[in-house]
């Protein structure tokens, strides 16, 4: 114990002693100009390093917008996605429900009014993200290909691949249309009924955009798109 403590006074004393030596040893008074160069090298470093920074910030000015902006850590900062004009689409479709346009139009009548001539991208995801919200995706997945229920972009049709066919179906449900006389003709993986869905969609404009975003997701061949 008595050891220990004068060890630990010993290594103390020689601390403060070497803590000190800068002040008294005269050696160290010569070294102090070295010191201070080296200090200075530093700063002057540093200071080179300065601009740099500079620079980083001045991407951000209007003339340097069209250069990748730059983050701290060096790596170019991943582009900005554009903003949908999915929001600016004008409805084409009525705000009425489904299910009333499914039961009042005669059998034949219903056509998207959105063309397919030209896919518009906006336009399939702001279907896909209605799909989605009425959780579609819990049977089909979440890109249509099928999971639990049939996949909506091949080329099997069970009733029929036409608008009119798909807008009924959605919105009324297979046992519906059993009972209207129609008939499974295509076969899927998966046979079962399809739940009404014409009073969960809100509007006739929602479902064809739904449907929309069938189209645009179709995988099949494009010889046979017979819509
Ligand atoms: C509870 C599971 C379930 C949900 C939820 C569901 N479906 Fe279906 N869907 C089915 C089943 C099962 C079929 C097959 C119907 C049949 O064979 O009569 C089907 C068929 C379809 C078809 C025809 C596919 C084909 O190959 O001909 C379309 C289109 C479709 N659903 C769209 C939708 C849309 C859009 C939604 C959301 C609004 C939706 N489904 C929600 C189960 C579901």
């Amino acid at each position: 114990m008595k050891f220990a403590f004068t060890g630990v006074i010993a290594m103390l004393s020689m601390l403060s002693i070497t803590a000190c030596a800068a002040s008294t040893d005269k050696g160290a008074e010569s070294a102090k100009p070295a010191m201070m160069a080296e200090v200075k090298k530093v700063s002057a470093a540093t200071q080179k390093a300065m601009p740099e920074k500079i620079v980083v910030a001045a991407a951000e000015t209007p003339e340097a917008a069209a250069t990748p902006a730059v983050g701290a850590d060096g790596f170019a900062l991943p582009a900005q996605k554009k903003k949908s004009t999915a929001a600016e689409i004008k409805p084409l479709g009525s705000d009425k429900s489904p299910h009333d346009v499914a039961t009042a139009a005669a059998k034949g009548t219903l056509k998207n009014p959105y063309s397919y001539t030209t896919m518009n991208p906006d336009l399939v995801e702001a279907g896909k993200k209605k799909y989605m919200s009425i959780s579609c995706n819990g049977c089909h997945g979440g890109n249509g290909g099928g999971g639990m229920c049939p996949p909506l972009s091949n080329e099997t049709w069970v009733f029929g691949a036409d608008d009119d066919t798909l807008f009924r179906l959605v919105a009324l449900g297979s046992d519906e249309l059993l009972k209207q006389g129609y008939t499974r003709k295509g076969r899927e993986n998966v046979v079962g009924p399809m739940p009404a869905h014409g009073q969960l969609i809100k509007t006739e404009d929602d479902l064809w955009r739904i449907i929309y975003f069938i189209r645009g997701n179709f995988r099949g061949d494009a010889k046979n798109i017979k819509w």
